[in-house]
């Protein structure tokens, strides 16, 4: 029998299993001694060697496929167990609880959280525009997170107060693992390691030493970064102009204000249209109708050459913002510590 027809009769016999018992039984019929897989695995001793590679191959490939199937099965028969059992213990005590006020109300099913669900939009919305999404390090070296990004020794965000360092316990003295502060710490190090273009965004957690009504320790940010030949300023506008109006809404409009981050030349300030009055001016946005989201600018010509990559003939932007703050934004939330809270009320609004 071949292994696409054993394979499909897998796939038949798993969806019609009802209980633990036939799964037991079809584990048998495909893995046990003289299960239909196991005699391909056997017979394979009778074959040349290029056919035993060929077949051996895709003969484990399936072994695995079914034993991870199988195990998944088994997961949800163990998870529908406990579920009777919770509803039955439920409703054992409900039953001595005659005020109905008292009694356990019936299970409901919860969804994403709010940052979780913003963050794969997020994902979706710059996957579309051919961006490769990164994951980068929480824990980082103080070379990459602020060395590497032209941040000098003396700059105040390398401040204890500001940053979570972290002991090296074989160099007490030295201060070179921390908490990283912000997701550009992956851009040194990404492009290092991989070759031209670079399209790529990281979203992730970073830590601050801060907390009040509009910072939280933890918080996340997103960073895009792209380097190739003949990247301008205006690739990066038109960019964030998209990727903006696809996660805030279409009506949003940005534009750029000059600023200055030590990893960037030019730097930028990017405002986006305040979605609360949508640009006719409130109190959220100072009457501006304009609200501060992003940090973003040209690949400075050092983090370039830091990274490996010849400055005078590649270019790159780079941009990052607050996944915490493009919620609130988003949804007019008021207040940072709501979206930790877990506050069941607040959580159902979305
Ligand atoms: N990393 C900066 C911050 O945390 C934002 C930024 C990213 C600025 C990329 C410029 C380019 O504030």
């Amino acid at each position: 029998m071949d292994l696409e027809e054993i394979k499909q009769q897998f796939i038949d016999a798993l969806s019609k299993v009802g209980s633990e018992k036939d799964l037991a039984e079809l584990e048998v019929e495909f893995l046990g001694r003289k299960g239909k897989l196991t005699t391909v695995l056997k017979g394979l001793s009778d074959l040349t060697i290029v056919e035993k590679k060929r077949i051996g191959g895709a003969a484990n490939e399936l072994k695995e496929f079914i034993a991870e199937e199988f195990r998944i099965k088994n997961l949800e028969f163990r998870m529908k167990k406990w579920e009777l059992i919770g509803e039955q213990e439920k409703q054992d005590i409900n039953s001595i609880i005659p005020d109905s006020r008292f009694q356990i109300p019936p299970s409901t099913l919860g969804h994403i959280h709010p940052i979780s669900n913003f963050l794969f939009k997020i994902n979706r919305v710059f996957e579309e525009m051919e961006y490769e999404v990164v994951d980068g390090y929480e824990i980082e070296t103080d070379y990459y997170n602020f060395t590497a990004l032209g941040t000098h020794l003396d700059h105040p965000a390398r401040d204890e107060q500001d940053t979570f360092y972290i002991k090296d316990l074989e160099h007490p003295d030295k201060k070179d693992l921390l908490l990283r502060t912000q997701t550009s710490a992956m851009q040194v190090r990404y492009m290092k390691k991989h070759p031209l273009p670079i399209k790529i965004i990281i979203p992730g957690k970073t830590y601050r030493r801060d907390n009040d009504a509009t910072h939280s320790p933890m918080f996340h940010q997103f960073e895009g970064l792209v380097v190739g030949e003949g990247i301008t300023l205006g690739d990066l506008k038109s960019t964030l102009m998209i990727a903006m109006k696809k996660l805030l809404g279409e009506n949003t409009k940005i534009r750029f204000r000059s600023s200055y981050f030590p990893f960037v030349e030019p730097g930028l300030e990017v405002d986006v249209t305040c979605a609360i009055c949508k640009g006719s001016g409130c109190n959220v946005c100072k009457n501006t109708g304009w609200l501060e989201l992003l940090g973003a600018g040209m690949v400075h010509p050092d983090v370039l050459k830091a990274g490996g990559i010849d400055s005078e003939k590649y270019s790159g932007f780079a941009f990052g913002t607050g996944v915490e703050r493009m919620v609130m934004v988003k949804h007019a939330i008021p207040s940072l510590k709501l979206l930790y809270e877990n506050d069941i009320r607040f959580l159902e609004q979305f």
